[in-house]
């Protein structure tokens, strides 16, 4: 995989590297962190975040998604993430480390992962959504200009249990719209090579 890092004005969005395993434990193993991500396990023990890691060549491969490190100062703090859903839609995941919340890193790295799929995964449809008490990443998905659609119930790994979920989207033609962009395609493709 030769992925280019994402560059933002605090942080760099790169392929998780093996020297991650510490700090992935640090900042996932936390039960307000895995209760809102559907597939966290909690506790979050070092085999799982080396089982992550060993998982991220096939992730790559795929071509079917795009798991990213969130690292601010060389050191991972979280995760974003892109996996296809459906022809042309795409969901957007992310998470921190609590240490690292409400300083506008989950919104400063899903703008820039916003863009990236749209300008250069050529994504019709980005799709997201947070369970009902996660008023946080419901305020960040509206920032980037997402809008609810359903309720719906999903599986919650940590909770070990559903837990209602508000969806929304993003459509191309509302992302161009307000990056003022023509809302055609213009891609180059994926951007990454194996
Ligand atoms: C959700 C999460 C990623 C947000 O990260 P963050 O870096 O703190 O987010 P940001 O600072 O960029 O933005 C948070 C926004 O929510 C707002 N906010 C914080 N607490 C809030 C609350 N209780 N109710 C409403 N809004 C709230 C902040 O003011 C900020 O909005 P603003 O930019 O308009 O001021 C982080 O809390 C997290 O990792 N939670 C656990 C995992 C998770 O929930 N992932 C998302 C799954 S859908």
């Amino acid at each position: 995989m030769g992925f280019s890092p994402i560059v933002t004005s605090r942080l760099i969005l790169r392929a998780y590297e093996m020297r991650d395993r510490v700090r992935l434990v640090q900042n996932a193993s936390n039960w307000r962190v895995a209760k809102n991500l559907g597939m966290m396990p909690y506790p979050y023990t070092q085999e799982c975040a080396d089982e992550w890691l060993a998982k991220q060549p096939g992730f790559w491969d795929s071509g079917t998604s795009v798991p990213l490190c969130i690292a601010l100062d060389g050191e991972q703090i979280g995760g974003i993430g892109l996996d296809v859903r459906a022809h042309g839609q795409w969901e957007l995941g992310y998470w921190l480390g609590e240490p690292y919340w409400n300083r506008g890193y989950a919104s400063e790295a899903a703008f820039a992962v916003r863009d990236y799929a749209f300008e250069t995964l050529n994504v019709e449809r980005l799709v997201a959504g947070h369970y009902v008490d996660n008023h946080p990443s419901g305020r960040v998905l509206t920032k980037l200009g997402f809008r609810y659609t359903v309720e719906a119930m999903r599986p919650c790994l940590a909770r070990g249990a559903d837990v209602k979920c508000l969806e929304m989207t993003l459509p191309r033609s509302s992302w161009a719209e307000a990056v003022g962009r023509p809302s055609g395609s213009a891609s180059t493709g994926y951007a990454w090579a194996s």
